[in-house]
């Protein structure tokens, strides 16, 4: 079977970036292959991950494109033109993108772009969202939370579910012991969640 084009896009870690990998060379990932990795931070130790498996890399920073005098949607247009034409991905996978895209970008992707969250639909959109959990646990107002991979649309955090798991907090929790599980539950989802949209069994967006 024809392999299918992934491009990882990240920000910072990259340890569910790493989760795919693993995946993919376990043979997880079904026809799934990681063509590209971008990452809009010059110093994210993805980067390195990616590096380490022999995968491109790819750089764009929104300062290059501030310093220029450019704007976001620049940046934008010029990210997913880029993205086009090296790739013609068949799936981008946000893992940690910790930038905003516009409804331009995501127009071009729409139904091949899925985006992981630390949150069940619905809750805690936005960033900061296991802190914000974690508030509400200790304030006594929630007794889990939990992790869902999803299509993207230009409402952040609001496409259609792919994939979601329930994750508790628990009595005694550190913010540390509840990140530990969430990221945990996301590098078991991401990687399935990946293979079910490329066999074309996932939902449609
Ligand atoms: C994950 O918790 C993801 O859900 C959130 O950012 C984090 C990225 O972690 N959006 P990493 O870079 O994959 O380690």
């Amino acid at each position: 079977m024809a392999s299918k084009k992934i491009v990882v896009l990240i920000s910072g870690s990259g340890s569910n970036l790493q989760a795919l990998i693993d995946a993919e060379q376990k043979g997880e990932l079904g026809c799934g292959k990681i063509t590209l990795v971008v990452s809009n931070k010059k110093n994210a130790y993805g980067l390195t991950r990616a590096s380490n498996a022999s995968i491109p890399t790819f750089v764009q920073t929104l300062k290059q494109y501030k310093d220029a005098g450019k704007t976001r949607e620049d940046f934008d247009r010029d990210l997913a033109q880029h993205i086009e034409r090296t790739e013609a991905p068949d799936l981008l996978v946000l893992a940690g993108w910790m930038h905003i895209l516009s409804p331009a970008f995501i127009d071009m992707f729409r139904g091949r772009i899925i985006n992981l969250h630390p949150a069940l639909p619905g809750e805690l959109d936005g960033a900061h969202a296991i802190d914000r959990a974690y508030e509400e646990f200790k304030e006594g107002k929630r007794l889990s939370t939990g992790v869902m991979v999803h299509y993207v649309i230009p409402e952040v955090d609001k496409g259609k579910p792919i994939m979601t798991q329930v994750i508790p907090c628990v009595e005694g929790d550190t913010l540390e012991d509840l990140e530990n599980r969430i990221h945990a539950v996301e590098h078991q989802i991401l990687p399935r969640a990946v293979k079910q949209v490329l066999a074309g069994s996932g939902q449609t967006q």
